[in-house]
């Protein structure tokens, strides 16, 4: 027995933002959230104002990557004053996630910190836009909202139905002319969101169908992709929204725990992380996702996934685990956060233990 739901209303196409006056018509009070750069750099928020003229609304650009939950609860607490009818998020996946977890909180009494790696039910009342500017989250279609906290050394997202956007605008020319690393660390998080969605126990034929498609997508765009062809910036941003559908229904698995453990402790980029464990997570799960991954081999049409993989990720000019060269503390640590996430390591495909995971990483060649 299996159920899928994805309540968000997804707009996809060119050239599309420039619809966002008619998405955001009915209502007043609009914030706008967006990281401090970007937006203002890349002449964004010019449009943004063009398309709010006449309307009252304000721009938020407080929003750092990778945010901690003081960075999150300091935009709900703006938004308690502001009393905003609708919230439009306008950049990467932090953005995303942030301006989700405003409008589910802004109307309601308590803070963010205390449902970091929780799920909660909530009724939002305010309006949710979502606009990514790159090709990776899938933010825009999932109910996560990923949160740290560094003092309790844990990274994990605040779930809710709540936090599912009513609207994605999808608008692949928002992603031209991004940078390399933010194009490939993003395409590398929507692969993984691909491969552990299609992994999962809770995978299903509809979260299936996204995951093969979506890593379909990025082993052919994404290269074309950092070239900023525009066919392949849109598919790169199709890939990322197939991403975001796997997960919101399907979850992430250890990539993601490992991922994100790496980041509380040295500050590196999600995508990143996540192109580091790929590998070594394949081969940890080893004898238990060998039929699931004979099944992706024929559905891709190739012959040794891990390897191929490996390659792809190679070329792309992400790390071996080896090369970080952490130390056996490091390690410890690393596998302690990991641990944290009991609930979620019930949901791989293979059993996970601490001193199996510790084991294999002082271990790991790769
Ligand atoms: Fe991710």
């Amino acid at each position: 027995m299996w159920s899928w739901r994805n309540p968000t209303e997804v707009r996809f196409g060119e050239g599309l933002f420039r619809g966002l006056k008619k998405v955001v018509e009915p209502f007043d009070r609009i914030l706008v959230l967006t990281g401090p750069t970007f937006v203002k750099k890349s002449g964004l928020i010019n449009v943004i104002e063009e398309q709010l003229k006449g309307k009252e609304w304000h721009w938020y650009d407080e929003v750092l990557p990778e945010p901690t939950w003081d960075v999150v609860q300091r935009a709900v607490d703006f938004a308690r004053d502001y009393k905003p009818r609708c919230v439009v998020g306008v950049g990467g996946g932090s953005v995303l996630d942030t301006s989700k977890l405003v409008a589910s909180f802004v109307d309601k009494p308590f803070g963010v910190r205390d449902f970091i790696g929780k799920r909660v039910e909530l009724e939002r009342s305010v309006f949710s836009v979502c606009v990514p500017t790159t090709s990776g989250s899938g933010s825009e279609v999932t109910p996560y909202c990923v949160v740290m906290d560094r003092e309790r050394e844990i990274k994990a997202p605040v779930t809710s139905s709540a936090n599912y956007p009513d609207v994605a605008l999808d608008d692949p020319a928002l992603t031209r002319g991004a940078p390399f690393e933010v194009t490939r660390n993003a395409g590398v998080d929507a692969l993984s969101h691909c491969l552990e969605a299609y992994l999962s126990r809770r995978a299903n034929p509809v979260t299936e169908l996204f995951s093969v498609d979506g890593m379909r997508l990025v082993f052919k765009y994404l290269k074309n992709a950092l070239r900023d062809e525009p066919v392949a910036r849109r598919k790169m941003m199709l890939a990322s929204l197939y991403g975001g559908f796997a997960i919101s229904n399907a979850g992430a698995g250890l990539i993601h725990q490992l991922g994100h453990a790496l980041t509380v402790l040295k500050g590196l980029s999600h995508g990143y992380t996540m192109g580091i464990f790929m590998v070594p997570v394949l081969e940890l799960y080893g004898d238990a996702v060998r039929e699931r991954l004979s099944r992706l081999e024929r559905a891709l049409g190739i012959k040794y996934f891990l390897g191929f993989l490996n390659r792809f990720l190679k070329e792309l000019g992400i790390p071996g685990f080896n090369e970080l060269s952490l130390s056996e503390e490091e390690k410890r640590k690393l596998v302690k956060i990991v641990m944290k996430r009991e609930h979620v390591l019930k949901l791989l495909p293979a059993t996970v233990d601490e001193y199996q995971l510790l084991k294999f990483l002082e271990e790991y060649e790769g």
